[in-house]
């Protein structure tokens, strides 16, 4: 399973990349914003961090103004993944940027059915937001099921990619069901390496080390 860090900020990329971390990384409008510099001076300096897919999210809601933003995004760096809205305007603008070659990554997905038109519109990854299912009472999780099971019978080539994840359990779950990605906060990412039974394990056998006689 691909990890992805859901997030714009610098420091949180450079410190995940630099432990070897990450396969990629997501942004969107809200992150980037709290960032406060230009997007695509911000989108630049992430691909210079990350040697993977980076998505990129556009604003414009109708398809031509999709594929305008999505044309100047790829312009940045090779590895930019434009990010587009699941609405029909967005399916069309995907169906137009795959035939141009051009990786789409389709967020805001809340239904298999939706990520069905997503996969036939050519979509590279699929982006079920699972924690915010889960805010209302709705079971993430089986989004994700369907999905993998229906791009499986079908064969279809776009990637799971789960998304809105809000704990650990979610990127256990996603990679029981064979999800191909999991993006995350740098939080989450961090809570995946912890379990108390390694750090209280680690402080005995440090005092135990300390019991040794000290050597000239
Ligand atoms: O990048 C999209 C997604 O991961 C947002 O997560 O926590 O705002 O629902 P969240």
């Amino acid at each position: 399973m691909k990890l992805f860090l859901d997030s714009a900020n610098l420091t949180e990329i450079r410190d995940a990349a630099a432990m070897g971390l990450i396969d990629g990384v997501t942004t969107n409008p809200s992150l980037v914003a709290k960032e406060g510099r230009p997007f695509a001076q911000l989108i630049a300096d992430i691909c210079r961090i990350v040697d993977g897919p980076i998505s990129a999210e556009v604003t414009a809601v109708d398809a031509e103004g999709i594929v305008r933003e999505g044309r100047e995004l790829v312009k940045i760096h090779h590895n930019v993944v434009v990010k587009v809205p699941l609405i029909p305007e967005g399916l069309k603008a995907v169906r137009q940027l795959s035939r141009e070659g051009i990786k789409t990554n389709v967020t805001l997905c809340f239904s298999s059915t939706q990520a069905l038109l997503a996969a036939k519109a050519g979509a590279s990854f699929i982006s079920p937001f699972v924690g915010r299912l889960d805010d209302i009472s709705e079971q993430g999780m089986d989004v994700i099921k369907q999905i993998v099971t229906i791009y499986r019978n079908y064969g279809f080539s776009t990637q799971v990619l789960v998304a809105s994840v809000r704990h650990p359990l979610h990127v256990v779950e996603g990679a029981m069901l064979g999800a191909h990605v999991a993006t995350m906060p740098y939080a989450v990412l961090m809570q995946l390496a912890k379990h108390p039974l390694t750090d209280i394990g680690l402080k005995k056998f440090l005092a135990d080390w300390e019991k040794l006689p000290k050597t000239v």
